[in-house]
């Protein structure tokens, strides 16, 4: 209510960019502050017992968590865990500090509840990230790290680069994503080629000896010849996938910003990115751990992507839209669904919109 009548008129009168650094801060204060991770989780209710999961090894208070690109620094990890997250999903980090492209590269299209980003993997690099999360210490939520790559690496650098990331942040994280989908970094997309994937896959297991789950981060805009090539190297060297990023697909959104470069998310990825869950789910005849993500803004677009064959989802642009309480209500929406529908825990919901057998 707060958000919708106050603060989201105020941030929304700013430049997109500038209304993210500005809640950045205010998320870095409250922090800092004592009182302030109490402050945040004041509305928190208890997670319905049908919403705890069990995924990859981890235990999961809920299944609604943070997607990637929100805390790309991993600045907020002690803090976001008090919006209701059940896991967060932090980065895209690359091995050394970049400063992505330059500004203006994030727009707000209102009228489609939806968000156009080229940010171009902006960060720090590894090495801060891996001091801030030391400092952190125990996460009541698991950590996912996305893991990304800096625009200056050629394709043949990219196994070594993607490991030494992994590397360097492997004990902070619970799972790792290998992020080849963002479409804002000029051929990032094209290691998802079997190939390239197999080796940059390949070289991070070679130094994952604490055997952690590794996630692969797919785009929305691939053709289904080359998702039923992938399926099976993905079933033998991932523990999952992601899916999806944004799209460069306009469809949704008023003609004028067809000329935006950059990755959409929101609203008009939602059926898109779900289609894809479903259809990631069919490949892999439900062997392999989806992770949804796009366009959900109510529990009903969480659970259809669960239906779809998601065990697990995340949320950016309704977090933006729908602000702090948003992921309550997504929750509270959620176990709502799955009460309706006779399910005691979202592992009975998972894939069943496939029908029987
Ligand atoms: C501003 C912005 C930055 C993003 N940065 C990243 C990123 O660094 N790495 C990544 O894997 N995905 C990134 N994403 C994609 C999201 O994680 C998510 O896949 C996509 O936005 C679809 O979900 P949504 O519709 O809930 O936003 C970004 C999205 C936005 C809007």
């Amino acid at each position: 209510m707060l958000y919708d009548s106050i603060l989201r008129p105020a941030l929304f009168g700013l430049d997109a960019e500038r209304a993210h650094d500005s809640v950045v801060n205010l998320l870095c204060v409250l922090q800092r502050m004592p009182l302030g991770y109490r402050l945040l989780s004041l509305a928190e209710e208890e997670n319905a017992p049908s919403l705890q999961t069990e995924v990859l090894g981890l235990k999961f208070p809920n299944p609604v968590g943070l997607a990637a690109g929100f805390d790309k620094d991993c600045r907020m990890a002690g803090i976001l865990p008090a919006l209701g997250f059940g896991f967060l999903e932090l980065g895209s980090i690359t091995l050394r500090p970049q400063p992505g492209n330059p500004r203006p590269r994030l727009f707000r299209v209102v009228g489609a509840e939806a968000i156009i980003n080229r940010m171009g993997f902006n960060g720090e690099g590894a090495l801060p990230a891996a001091g801030r999360l030391e400092a952190l210490g125990r996460s009541p939520v698991p950590l996912g790290i996305n893991l990304g790559l800096n625009k200056d690496c050629p394709h043949d650098g990219a196994p070594r680069d993607y490991a030494e990331t992994f590397r360097i942040l492997e004990p902070f994280g619970d799972y790792f994503a290998v992020n080849v989908s963002s479409p804002n970094t000029l051929g990032l997309r094209a290691l998802q080629e079997k190939l390239h994937l197999e080796r940059i896959l390949r070289a991070i297991q070679d130094v994952n000896t604490a055997r952690k789950p590794v996630l692969v981060k797919i785009d929305p805009d691939m053709p289904p010849e080359h998702l039923k090539d992938l399926a099976a190297l993905l079933a033998c060297l991932a523990a999952g996938v992601i899916v999806s990023n944004t799209t460069l697909s306009r469809d949704g959104v008023p003609g004028d910003w067809a000329m935006i470069r950059g990755g959409l998310s929101g609203k008009p990825l939602r059926d898109r990115s779900t289609r894809l869950v479903a259809e990631v789910y069919r490949l892999t005849e439900g062997k392999l751990t989806i992770v949804g993500v796009g366009g959900i803004f109510t529990g009903a677009d969480a659970y259809d992507k669960i239906r779809a064959g998601a065990s697990l989802v995340e949320v950016y642009t309704g977090l933006v839209y729908g602000g702090p309480g948003a992921v309550r209500r997504i929750r509270r929406e959620l176990a709502a669904c799955l009460e309706r529908d006779g399910h005691k825990s979202i592992g009975e919901a998972v894939g069943k919109g496939h029908g029987p057998g």
